[in-house]
């Protein structure tokens, strides 16, 4: 494709030279119990629209020039949210696994995830196995579902590993660098997210990609999930492509 003759089907500008698509683009997905509120429904309703906007974000990512997608859509401190809520959800997965799955494979997205399966219930953590399987020939987009993950413990846990390795004699201390530490996260194989998207006007990160998320540019925006598009994913991209990162440097 000729740089600057094409606009995507999503109204995605070309591809610039000097402002390039996010390849990593990371979404807190966040609103889906003010949305359900502002609608006089229950709030698993709002997570059940919530799961019509993932299919949004997914679709829109080939055009926007996306690569990888990473959702945060269960953190190790959703636990706390009531019994019902947190069952409620663990069925929306169930539910979104099994009847996505095809879908996922025709559109050539490779499905994996983030954080501790083991607290989730056994056939939650049977189901995504299989999607990882069944997906993993997928070469258009890479999903990254982060489900019962915390960052500081993704941290702490890579720490203890190469802890473990110095203690065995394996890794020399001066060895645990940066890369080393990076390496050891569960995102190893991923480029650190460009872009972080979070919904519902709340400006935090919740414990969401603490380290990779060094030099990602933050847009806060005000819609909740549920009411998350593709245009909306568009017009994201385009505010990121119109900013100048630098990662540390001056301006030249
Ligand atoms: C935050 O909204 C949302 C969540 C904790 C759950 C995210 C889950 C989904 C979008 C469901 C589908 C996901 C997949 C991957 C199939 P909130 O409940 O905290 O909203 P509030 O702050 O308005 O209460």
């Amino acid at each position: 494709m000729e740089i600057g003759a094409a606009t995507g089907r999503n109204g995605a500008e070309a591809l610039s030279p000097l402002h390039p698509a996010p390849r990593h683009v990371g979404i807190i997905m966040d609103g889906n119990g003010r949305w359900a509120r502002a609608h006089g429904l229950d709030r698993l309703e709002g997570h059940r629209r919530g799961a019509e906007s993932v299919r949004e974000a997914i679709r829109a990512c080939p055009d926007l020039g996306v690569e990888v997608l990473t959702l945060y859509a269960f953190s190790t401190e959703n636990w706390r949210r009531p019994a019902e809520e947190v069952s409620g959800l663990m069925e929306l997965f169930r539910v979104y696994f099994a009847e996505e799955a095809e879908s996922l494979i025709r559109e050539g997205v490779r499905v994996t995830f983030l954080g501790d399966p083991t607290r989730l219930p056994a056939d939650v953590q049977s189901m995504m196995c299989a999607l990882e399987k069944a997906t993993q020939e997928g070469r258009q987009l890479r999903l990254v579902v982060a489900l019962n993950y915390g960052a500081r413990a993704e941290i702490a846990n890579a720490a203890r590993r190469l802890a473990e390795q110095v203690a065995e004699g394996a890794l020399a201390a001066e060895d645990v660098t940066e890369e080393a530490l990076a390496s050891a996260l569960e995102t190893a194989d991923l480029p650190d997210p460009d872009l972080v998207i979070r919904t519902s006007g709340e400006q935090r990160l919740s414990n969401f990609l603490l380290w990779q998320a060094a030099y990602a540019e933050f847009i806060f925006l005000q819609e909740t999930w549920p009411e998350f598009t593709q245009e909306s994913f568009a017009k994201a991209v385009r505010a990121f492509r119109a900013r100048d990162r630098r990662f540390g440097a001056s301006f030249g």
